[in-house]
């Protein structure tokens, strides 16, 4: 693979779980999370009002059936579906796909992370 479009993070074994980053990847500020073992990274420039999203909190996604609108009949916290809430004013993403949770039409950019050699990278092509 080539390296040219990778920018480094920093190395595997030093990022350990909970742990955040921030990297400049073309001029944007990105923030790369390890969590639950699992790396993410976010662009950190909230689309409501450019807050830094990349340091909010992170939970799991409420997942649910609903009968109607507004009405759950149904509902779990997914183990495998990441949030990531901004600390501004709450808006909260799809770690994973960066979809904002209340209009999936607002989108946070994301990045894929690679691991190469025991070092944690963020590809500087959006995911
Ligand atoms: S700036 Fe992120 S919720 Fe307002």
């Amino acid at each position: 693979m080539s390296t040219a479009e990778l920018i480094e993070v920093k190395p595997e074994a030093e990022f350990e779980d909970g742990d955040r980053e921030l990297v400049e990847v073309n001029g944007a500020q990105v923030g790369v999370l390890r969590v639950d073992g699992e790396f993410y990274a976010v662009r950190n420039r909230c689309l409501h009002d450019c807050g830094p999203v990349a340091s909010g909190k992170v939970g799991r996604k409420l997942v649910g059936e609903f009968v109607e609108p507004g009405k759950r009949v149904e509902k779990d916290y997914a183990d495998d579906e990441k949030i990531i809430s901004c600390p501004w004013h709450g808006w909260s993403y799809d770690l994973e796909t960066g979809e904002q949770l209340a209009d999936d039409d607002i989108v946070l950019p994301t990045y894929d992370v690679v691991l190469e050699d025991g070092v944690v990278y963020v590809d500087g092509q959006r995911s």
